[in-house]
């Protein structure tokens, strides 16, 4: 048997399990399987190594892309930049992260914008699909400012957006969990009705399609896009992982 799988807490409403059961079914793979681990803890991550030799590779979702990066053996130059795991390959007896995270968002964004014209953004929240963001708009010269309830220097408060910064910062995305399954009655604080049709609205959430924050962006005239793309690419830049011999 090989065997793959997801970690994170909860994981009740995970896309993965019947994404990659799906996939086995159609390609014939019936030695293999996808299940999911629900940790409460990161310190539990061990002992689910120990218990299951069969293992091949693991997703990480949150809240964990950040803490599991203590527990592995080596990290991609990419993870290592980007300070964040959300795919764990196992090759003799050696955990080896990788973000492909960052891989989504770039092939899903890049069709979406001219660089000529979208080149500032504002990425709300500051976890670890927020460091992935950061990293590919850097790589293509988005100046980006980090919105964060935190109180640190190196971020903006949410109360800080207004019409004046949103004049400029042409591109805004939603890294928080406001609004994702079952909780959908959430969305990001935001002056929502300072946008228009010179912004684009990306919701890294693929559940619901358009969560209220999306519909809150498109009732002004943004362009809206939401997280399927991106993690339908993570997915399959998963599969290749687990797939290559090291
Ligand atoms: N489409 C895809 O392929 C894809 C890939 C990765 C992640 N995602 C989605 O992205 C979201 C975040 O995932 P993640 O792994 O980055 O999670 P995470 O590491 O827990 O980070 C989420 C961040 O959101 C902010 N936040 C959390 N709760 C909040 C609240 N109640 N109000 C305002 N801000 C809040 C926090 O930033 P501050 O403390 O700075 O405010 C936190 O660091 C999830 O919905 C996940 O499903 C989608």
């Amino acid at each position: 048997m090989k065997r793959f799988g997801l970690i994170g807490y909860p994981l009740d409403h995970s896309f993965s399990k019947k994404y990659f059961t799906e996939k086995f079914k159609a390609e014939g793979l019936e030695d293999h399987s996808f299940e999911l681990y629900p940790l409460n803890q990161i310190i539990e991550f061990p002992y689910l190594l120990e218990q299951d030799p069969a293992l091949i590779g693991l997703a990480v979702t949150i809240p964990y892309k950040e803490s599991v990066i203590d527990y592995l053996d080596q990290l991609s130059p990419e993870a290592q930049a980007i300070g964040a795991v959300n795919c764990i390959s196992f090759h003799d007896h050696r955990t080896i992260g990788y973000n492909t995270d960052s891989i989504g968002f770039e092939r899903s964004l890049l069709p979406l914008i001219d660089l000529e014209k979208i080149n500032k953004a504002l990425v709300l929240g500051s976890g670890g699909a927020s460091k992935a963001v950061h990293f590919i708009l850097n790589k293509l010269k988005i100046e980006c400012k980090i919105v964060s309830r935190k109180n640190d220097k190196r971020f903006m408060l949410y109360e800080q957006i207004n019409a004046e910064i949103l004049k400029t910062f042409n591109i805004i995305i939603n890294t928080t969990p406001l609004g994702m399954y079952p909780h959908t009655e959430l969305y990001p604080f935001f002056p929502y009705e300072h946008l228009n049709e010179s912004h684009l609205v990306y919701d890294l959430i693929y559940n619901p399609d358009q969560t209220l924050f999306l519909q809150k962006a498109r009732s002004g005239g943004a362009r809206i896009k939401n997280g399927y793309e991106m993690l339908i690419i993570q997915a399959e830049e998963n599969w290749k992982i687990w797939n290559t011999k090291q």
